[in-house]
């Protein structure tokens, strides 16, 4: 065995791992990275379909991006964010501005996606503990939601896989069972779809609406439940809910923001502003760990005031507004911006789609393949007709994505769901690539 992953596993706990997988499928060291592709020690390509987490946006080794992160680094590493500020964070707010949903006026910075969840809980419920209303203390979440791992972010999800063991630690939510399209109990079909389902969060919002300070929700897609899109329509009725009866709306943009679902944010889809909004991951480009919690002014107002009056909002993190994040978010911004980068994944997502059905929609296996900007997502079934999917035990996804490895391409499914979410300037020959791979290895694991 190679040292390096003979140390490898010696020393290290890999993250949401069971290590033990890993005596039959030993770590890969990566060496080096360039646009959707990874090279490992050894020089094996990997075409990187799942875009590393979800959060490498415009490619590994993106050169505009390492000329900022390299400029910067040079000037200011880091230097702490409370009374002090520097140019890299000022100017990406600025951009920012421009593009997120209009009413979002005040950013706070963190490290990574659980973190700005922790904070937007928080900030809701300081928010309305300072405006009279003390007894707004729970939050609403959907049912098969994923919202991070830290001891908040777990509490509002509602994905057992990663929470089930900790219920004992984590706060009482209210679970509103999510839109499920492929399985929609209501038998509407996607394209003329009136929400039904609503009324699961009508019912809840009856019924807890005086106790509930904040819904949050991931909108239009539930990535990690294995990436479940929900119709526009679901968020705008949430909205005008959320605004009837006082509730705070936290929209988790962390998987889906900066052009990922085909527009720069997912509530663009719907045309909503929230009063709170997470973004992370593609922020950087997925260069540094950056995360923001953004806000309206009239949250803001609720906790501005003489000190002595104690309605500071004391919330913070080491890292937060590290200049060599917003030099990458900064980078981010120009490229999507100058390349036209959303027009560009709107058009490969058309191609990859029409791909993906043409070669694997009529398999036997292929529940159905669906689609929201360059994410798609194949749910893979035992039988068609009853949808009934394949027993969890025998790991169905988890051998394709060996399988897949072997022939160079990353995939990581979600159970059975086998996912492209590249960075959003992947090119169509390297989809081609991918697309022959995945093919290969589901043929080789589903004979
Ligand atoms: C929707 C959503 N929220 C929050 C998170 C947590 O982000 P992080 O892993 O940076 O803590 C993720 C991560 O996958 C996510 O997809």
């Amino acid at each position: 065995m190679n040292k390096l992953v003979e140390d490898d596993l010696k020393y290290i706990w890999h993250p949401c791992s069971q290590m033990k997988d890993y005596e039959e499928l030993p770590p890969i060291v990566i060496d080096h990275g360039k646009g959707s592709y990874l090279y490992d020690i050894d020089g094996k390509e990997y075409i990187d379909i799942i875009s590393s987490w979800w959060c490498n946006l415009l490619g590994h080794c993106n050169k505009d991006i390492n000329e900022a992160v390299k400029k910067q680094l040079d000037k200011l590493e880091h230097v702490i964010f409370a009374n002090l500020s520097h140019e890299p964070a000022i100017d990406l707010c600025r951009e920012l501005i421009k593009v997120v949903p209009k009413g979002l006026a005040k950013f706070n910075f963190s490290d990574n996606g659980s973190a700005s969840v922790e904070c937007a809980l928080k900030m809701a419920f300081q928010y309305h503990s300072q405006t009279g209303e003390p007894k707004r203390t729970r939050f609403m979440c959907l049912s098969e939601g994923y919202h991070g791992e830290t001891i908040g972010a777990l509490s509002v999800g509602s994905m057992d896989l990663y929470a089930k063991i900790y219920k004992p630690m984590l706060m009482e939510t209210i679970h509103v069972q999510a839109p499920d399209c492929y399985r929609c109990p209501y038998d509407e079909n996607r394209e003329t779809c009136s929400c039904q389902c609503f009324e699961k969060a009508e019912a809840a919002f009856s019924r807890y609406g005086q106790e509930t300070a904040a819904m949050i929700v991931e909108p239009l897609l539930q990535g990690s439940a294995g990436m479940r899109i929900y119709p526009a329509l679901y968020l705008k009725k949430l909205r005008k809910l959320c605004d009837e009866t006082g509730i705070l709306l936290i929209v988790d943009e962390i998987a889906t923001g900066f052009g990922r679902t085909g527009k720069m944010f997912a509530c663009d889809h719907a045309k909503i502003t929230p009063d709170i909004m997470c973004i992370s991951k593609g922020l950087t480009g997925g260069y540094m760990p950056m995360a923001m919690t953004i806000t309206t002014k009239k949250i803001y107002d609720a906790f501005y005031a003489d000190y002595n009056e104690g309605r500071a909002f004391m919330h913070s993190h080491t890292y937060s507004g590290n200049p060599l994040g917003c030099s990458a978010a900064l980078a981010v911004q120009k490229i999507l911006r100058r390349d036209q980068i959303l027009e560009h994944a709107q058009a490969t997502g058309k191609y990859l789609h029409d791909e993906l059905e043409e070669r694997l929609g009529n398999h036997k296996n292929v529940g159905e393949i669906r689609h929201i900007g360059l994410i798609n997502a194949i749910e893979l079934i035992r039988n068609k007709d009853s949808k009934e999917p394949f027993d969890a035990k025998l790991r169905t996804g988890y051998q394709i994505y060996k399988e897949a490895l072997k022939k160079g391409l990353l995939l990581r499914p979600l159970g059975d769901v086998l996912y492209f979410n590249p960075a959003l300037n992947i090119d169509r020959e390297t989809l081609d690539r991918a697309v022959d791979k995945c093919e290969d290895a589901m043929q080789t694991i589903l004979h």
